[in-house]
């Protein structure tokens, strides 16, 4: 257990007046996350924030986040923040079942009503663009002598003309979670709860939906149902898909980062995930429909 863990449990225990045990949660490679509860049953979610993820920029500040954590709770949506130790948070134990691909597909109407109500919230303190998170990574890995995948820089083109097709008409942007992967909603007492604010921050609510789409492996159907369930009108699909396109592209570079950058992760296999999802992007940006979907975000 690394010794920042240790620490935040002994807080853990001094906070609640009792002892605590804890059960480790393997979450999403970054945090260390953890179960805590007591002998009479109450129960906590304490997330150790790890400042190696912010420093490689595979997250946001963690002042930014734990901020932003707050603000989402304030809706509702993601869990409420019952105490903050340095370096970490002590949050409600959300008791529900974590999505999967599968059930992020089964549960499109309630995704789209999380994602409506935390963007109908407060708005964060920083602002999120897949563009420069997209230029950075690429700076970042150059500067680290970081391999991209072969081919990568190839599709340099294509993220400008989709930058610009989406500022034709650019979209109001609204508190966005921005990394929402399937194990990042919690289901609970009929609703979609939403957690981990670490890569939060303002952006298109488009990439919102396109990023979740992009994770759960959702074909064009997927993503047109889930754009009618939030938008009430399908006709933003075509900027969903493009989103989804450059979330594929994006992450592919948070696995080829994570994977250079912080050694002790190292139980994972960061390249074939960065080439998964590396082939996932330009399988749709070869696809004859592409000029379509520019097209229609630029009418
Ligand atoms: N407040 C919570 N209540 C219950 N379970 C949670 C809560 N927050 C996270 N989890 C569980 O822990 C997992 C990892 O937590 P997460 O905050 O996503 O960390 P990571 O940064 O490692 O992805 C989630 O996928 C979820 O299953
Ligand atoms: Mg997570």
């Amino acid at each position: 257990m690394p010794d920042a863990v240790a620490d935040a449990l002994e807080m853990v225990a001094a906070w609640a007046g009792r002892p605590v045990s804890h059960t480790t949660i393997k979450g999403g490679l970054s945090h260390h996350i953890a179960r805590v509860e007591t002998e009479d049953g109450d129960r906590w979610l304490l997330r150790v924030l790890d400042p190696r993820i912010a420093a490689t920029g595979l997250g946001i500040p963690l002042e930014q986040e734990i901020a932003n954590t707050v603000l989402a709770a304030s809706t509702g949506v993601g869990a409420q923040v019952l105490h903050k130790l340095p370096g970490a948070l002590i949050l409600e134990y959300i008791d529900g079942v974590t999505l999967d691909a599968p059930a992020v597909r089964d549960e499109i109407g309630k995704i789209a009503k999380a994602c409506r109500a935390l963007h109908a919230g407060p708005r964060f303190g920083n602002d999120f663009s897949i563009f420069r998170k997209h230029a950075d990574f690429v700076a970042l890995c150059k500067a680290n002598s970081l391999k991209l995948p072969d081919g990568y820089e190839d599709w340099t083109p294509a993220v400008a003309e989709i930058e610009q097709a989406l500022a034709v008409r650019p979209m109001r942007t609204v508190p966005c979670h921005n990394d929402l992967l399937p194990e990042n909603f919690i289901k609970a007492g009929g609703v979609v709860r939403i957690v981990d604010y670490q890569l939060s921050g303002n952006n298109d609510p488009c990439f919102e939906l396109g990023d979740l789409a992009a994770e759960a492996d959702f074909d064009p159907d997927d993503v047109e149902r889930l754009t009618l369930a939030y938008f009430d009108d399908a006709a933003p699909a075509a900027r969903v898909r493009l989103n989804l396109i450059m979330s594929n592209l994006t992450w592919t570079l948070w696995f080829v980062v994570h994977h250079g950058l912080t050694p002790q992760h190292r139980d994972f296999d960061y390249n074939a995930e960065a080439a998964d999802k590396f082939a996932q992007a330009v399988r749709d940006l070869k696809d004859p429909g592409f000029g379509r979907l520019i097209d229609a975000v630029r009418r």
